[in-house]
């Protein structure tokens, strides 16, 4: 506790006033499942240069961070977070600004801004980013997708931070990126990536939007979760594969197999992250037992 006290007033000396500091800041609410322990430090750097001290602190003091999205795609488990948990919700990270049939998007802009303002710039080939709820710098570490694309079919290039602090840029075809996987990102933080769009008269790009938000509102539950829990496994989708093992409903306290999507969990409003990682283990037993089936996790599982 002493020791924690003691990090807390160096990091307060380390970042700049703008920056948010906080000790033991709950991430139940920070998270679309709504379940987890809290983070033993919370920074919202104001700065790349902010940023890039607290990077510097941490690997000094040897105390452990986690970058933090939107938390969409996120499992924290009930004992939270040890060391520093770090989100780039500042406005410095967030600009998404328009260059000719390109968007310079930082690494905490909403993918839904992104889309929006793609719209407004008259580009298309991005409306499939409107209803991941995700942001642009989670959606590149996870190499988020839906309606048959992913993010990094439309990146140009990308700017990130290592893990001393500097600053590097990439162009996308020198980054091995797979099916929601990209490895770089996994010590890497993103800061800034260009998105390349395609020229497209207005009507057409809102018509594609309406499409796919009508597809993703008939298809996926509107409950608190977080996304698909499994990746889809080479033979069947893993929403079908649930489904047809009857696992749909299926319960462990306020964790539920969703009635609507298979391949997502709900919580209820009491659901405890063990709840939601027990309804994982059930799930998998399962197609394993029944189909041979190993799925595997997409939602990151994080803390203690
Ligand atoms: N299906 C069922 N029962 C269900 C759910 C799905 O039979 O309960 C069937 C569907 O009828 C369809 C097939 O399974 O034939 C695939 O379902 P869907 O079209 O919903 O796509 P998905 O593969 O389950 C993927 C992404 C989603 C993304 C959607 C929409 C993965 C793991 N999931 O889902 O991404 O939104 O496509 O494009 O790749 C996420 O990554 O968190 C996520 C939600």
């Amino acid at each position: 506790m002493t020791a924690d006290i003691q990090v807390f007033a160096e990091l307060e000396a380390l970042l700049s006033p703008e920056s948010v500091l906080r000790r033991d800041e709950p991430l139940t609410r920070r998270t679309t499942l709504r379940v987890g322990g809290p983070a033993d430090f919370y920074v919202e750097p104001a700065s790349e240069a902010d940023l890039s001290s607290l990077i510097r602190f941490c690997a000094a003091q040897r105390l452990p961070w986690f970058l933090l999205g939107r938390g969409s795609n996120l499992l924290v488990r009930d004992g939270g977070i040890r060391g520093v948990v770090l989100c780039l919700a500042a406005p410095c990270f967030s600009r998404v600004e328009p260059l000719g049939d390109r968007l310079r998007c930082g690494a905490g802009a909403r993918l839904k801004a992104v889309a929006l303002e793609a719209r407004r710039a008259g580009l298309a080939n991005l409306e499939f980013l409107e209803g991941i709820p995700g942001s642009v710098g989670g959606a590149l570490r996870m190499n988020a997708g839906a309606m048959g694309s992913s993010i990094f079919a439309c990146v140009d290039r990308v700017r990130f931070m290592d893990s001393t602090g500097g600053v590097h840029e990439r162009a996308a075809s020198e980054i091995r990126v797979a099916y929601r996987e990209c490895c770089l990102l996994k010590d890497h933080i993103a800061l800034e990536a260009v998105l390349r769009g395609v020229p497209a008269p207005r009507e057409a790009i809102e018509q594609r939007a309406q499409a796919f938000n009508q597809k993703r509102w008939s298809s996926q539950p509107a409950a608190p979760s977080a996304g698909c829990i499994f990746k889809n496994p080479g033979p069947i989708p893993a929403g079908r594969l649930i489904d047809e093992l009857g696992l749909k409903g299926a319960r462990v306290g306020g964790a539920v197999v969703s009635d609507v999507h298979a391949n997502f969990i709900v919580n209820e409003g009491t659901a405890t992250a063990q709840d939601v990682l027990r309804l994982i283990d059930l799930v998998k037993q399962h197609a394993k037992a029944s189909r041979g089936i190993e799925l595997e996790t997409e939602v990151q599982i994080v803390g203690e």
